[in-house]
């Protein structure tokens, strides 16, 4: 995959891409092409690649032996701002107050197959069989700084992973102000910049626009990746669309203050970067220290947003969450929040788990008010003991209950806060995020543990172990509530360690605890989330094989929510739950069928008061339950497709979801606001069907042609006058296929395909 020509053109290969770099005269590293494989590049192309005879007007040339030649119009691998390239660079680094102009020299190169998974931070994994790493050294004598850049290629996937180490060789402490994990250098600025972007309760819009000279970016500075913007970006081709177009897609495997920005220089040419945020950051490297990247993501597609959001699923799902979740069935959760809130017992909620057990609901999850004195959001996180006054019999024994009822149980957490009313803040008002002044900002009621400090860390597992133990846990809901203002830790300060270093710190103590309870535990199955969906990362990921996308459970704006959250990740990675209608986010009011047919996309929970079921609310659910179960494979593993093109005000979309073998799928129509009198004549195109096969669509055979240059037919709506035939009606339209290939002489039938 990695092929080495003539000691210094380095180009990467696989079946889906070509990455090709070079050292250029300056000894630097130059970029020379990402996209389509290029196949063996001869003596000729490579010359072609790399020749510069020119250069572009205006510019400084980078040294008095090298003639014209000057970095600011040259593509880099890792660029440094300041010697002849006046764009933002990759790295920053300061000795005392000085900023240091860096000039990094190639030195050596190595080749390793193979990247291990370890616990300790987040990073894509793969056997030796299935990834090979080019590491360049490189080194700038004169500051006595090496570096490190690794790339790193997967069999079958359109992405290179990178990152970098840095090591200070001298005898003084330096200052890294910046150092960013990805860079992305492209010839030309035709690309609309995507991010994923929004709020609570509405995360992970898509929002696209035109890039301009200048700089855009997309960051947080929260202490987590937030629900503000996501760490997925991308470049698309101006002309691209779901299924054609050249798509360039960054993401960082990494869960704190991160930044992904693109600036367009005054010729067109396109710097993208993604990274650890720069502001408020900084790390001490004293004499033989060292400072390791986050590792990047970059992907590229020529199949539209389609192809990047099947290569960014997969590759998540194979190479960086815990590949035997690929295996092992994801339950069917039923969780009390929005049935019970703080208002609950033992007895209530085991009345909760027997009504779910009896739709076929496989785990019981008790979410917030089960531990301290927790009525309401105002005391005891820290105090991870179960409320003898809602758990008379104890834990232990409530879990059994759960466990003979031969249902799997789960529990929420939220480990890394502390209410100021709580056992553990009486104990250790100095465990808290809070600067020495008089006033600390406080979320939600309740503040930041300091998880820069291994102590506390270790304090909050130790609680946390009791709970696992007692409870033969299967479950965990890891739930991260508010963000980091006023960032300081009294164990740095103690340490004399900078507070600039903290936010990393922070996250990577929030690493170490995972890491603590999956040694431990390899078998639980850990549910990410954050407010909803404040942290919706790869480093969570990693970690945690689902998350919940957010806490409006709306159908509705669950399908904006949804369709941006799987342009970067897979279906396997949500946790999707039927609510109650009216919703509580939004109170609007849509049929079961819709919010069913929305949380089946991925792995399917409920989250609703049980009890006030009608009988045929029930029926509908246990049907679904038993499709769901018969297709979960396909509804959580299957390739997603988006057969509309989502905008920020998509009034329709249709997704699919289907097997590799191309045998099955299961298709979504989604209309938000009924259109008066519309055509009786629309069709959505199914890209992926095989047009030498036949298909069974809901029953009726179609050949694959029609499929596929025709579509399958949108649900007839009401207009007026077609009260018998309309399968639509009203606002929060939804109408779902059940498509198969149809064997000849089969009778074609098929008890899956039912929805
Ligand atoms: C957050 C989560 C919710 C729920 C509540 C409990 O808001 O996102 O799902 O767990 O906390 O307090």
């Amino acid at each position: 995959m990695i092929e080495v020509i003539n000691g210094n053109v380095f180009h990467l290969q696989n079946n889906r891409i070509s990455y090709v770099f070079y050292i250029m005269k300056n000894d630097q590293l130059g970029h020379l092409y990402f996209g389509n494989p290029l196949g063996r590049l001869s003596e000729m192309d490579i010359r072609y690649l790399i020749e510069r005879n020119n250069k572009s007007g205006g510019t400084v040339k980078f040294s008095q032996e090298d003639g014209m030649f000057t970095l600011a119009d040259q593509a880099q691998e890792y660029p440094v701002y300041g010697s002849s390239d006046f764009k933002e660079g990759a790295i920053d680094v300061f000795h005392e107050n000085e900023p240091w102009y860096l000039d990094f020299k190639f030195v050596r190169y190595h080749l390793s197959k193979g990247k291990e998974r370890q616990l300790a931070v987040p990073s894509a994994y793969a056997a030796a069989d299935e990834s090979e790493t080019l590491t360049i050294q490189l080194s700038d004598e004169e500051h006595r700084l090496d570096l490190s850049l690794s790339f790193s290629i997967f069999t079958d996937f359109a992405v290179i992973a990178k990152n970098q180490q840095i090591v200070n060789r001298g005898q003084d402490p330096v200052r890294i102000q910046k150092m960013l994990s990805g860079v992305l250098e492209l010839p030309s600025a035709d690309y609309d910049f995507l991010q994923l972007s929004g709020a609570w309760l509405k995360e992970r819009h898509i929002k696209r626009r035109k890039l301009e000279q200048g700089t855009v970016s997309a960051g947080s500075l929260k202490g987590a990746s937030g629900h503000q913007h996501n760490p997925f970006i991308a470049l698309v081709e101006k002309n691209a669309d779901n299924n054609k177009g050249n798509v360039y897609a960054a993401n960082l495997i990494y869960s704190g203050n991160f930044l992904g920005q693109v600036e367009v220089d005054e010729w067109d040419n396109t710097r993208l970067m993604i990274g650890i945020n720069p502001a408020y950051f900084s790390w001490e490297l004293n004499a033989d220290e060292s400072f390791s990247t986050p590792e990047a993501l970059l992907f590229f597609s020529d199949q539209g947003l389609n192809g990047i959001s099947n290569q960014t699923g997969r590759f998540a799902e194979k190479h960086i969450i815990d590949r035997k979740w690929s295996n092992e069935i994801r339950p069917i959760v039923f969780n009390n929040w929005e049935a019970t809130y703080f208002d609950f017992d033992q007895k209530k909620l085991l009345a909760l788990a027997k009504a779910g057990k009896d739709l076929g609901m496989e785990c019981f999850v008790i979410d917030d008010g089960w531990f301290g004195k927790r009525d309401n959001a105002k005391s005891s996180l820290g105090d991870w003991y179960a409320d003898p006054k809602k758990f008379p019999d104890g834990l232990g024994k409530f879990a059994r209950q759960i466990h003979e009822m031969k249902l799997q149980l789960g529990i929420w957490f939220e480990p890394e806060m502390i209410s100021p009313d709580s056992d553990l803040y009486r104990l250790h008002p100095e465990w808290v995020v809070k600067h020495p002044y008089s006033r600390a900002s406080v979320g939600r009621g309740q503040f930041v543990l300091d998880f820069a400090d291994p102590k506390v860390v270790d304090a909050i597992y130790g609680q946390l172990k009791k709970v696992i133990l007692d409870t033969q846990l299967d479950y965990i809901k890891w739930d991260m509530n508010r963000n980091i203002t006023e960032a300081y830790s009294n164990y740095l300060s103690q340490k004399k360690i900078d507070q600039t270093e903290f936010f990393h710190r922070y996250i990577l103590g929030v690493y170490s605890l995972y890491a603590k309870i999956l040694t431990d535990f390899p078998e639980i199955l850990i549910e990410g989330c954050a407010g909803g969906g404040g942290r919706y990362d790869l480093g969570i990921l990693f970690y945690s094989p689902q998350i919940w996308p957010s806490d409006d459970s709306d159908a509705v704006e669950r399908l904006k929510i949804q369709s941006g959250t799987l342009l970067g990740y897979p279906l396997s990675s949500f946790s999707n739950h039927v609510s109650a209608s009216p919703n509580h986010q939004t109170e609007r009011i849509t049929s079961l069928k819709m919010r069913q047919d929305v949380a089946m996309f991925g792995p399917l929970g409920y989250e609703l008061n049980l009890a006030a079921l009608s009988d045929h609310e029930k029926e509908e659910i246990t049907a679904r339950i038993a499709f769901y179960k018969n297709n979960r494979q396909l509804l959580t593993f299957g390739t997603f497709y988006q057969l509309i093109e989502v905008k920020e005000d998509s009034n329709e979309y249709a997704w699919a979801v289907f097997n590799e073998e191309k045998t099955e799928a299961v298709i979504a129509f989604f209309r938000i606001l009924a259109k008066p009198n519309s055509s009786v004549q629309e069709f959505l195109k199914v890209p992926f069907i095989c047009t030498d096969r036949t298909y069974l669509v809901n029953g009726q055979t179609v050949s694959g042609q029609v499929l596929k240059n025709i579509g399958i037919r949108k649900p007839y709506q009401f207009n007026g006058v077609n009260h018998d035939q309309a399968e639509v009606k009203g606002d929060f339209q939804s109408y779902t296929y059940y498509l198969k290939e149809k064997i000849p002489n089969s009778s074609g039938g098929s008890s899956n395909g039912k929805i």
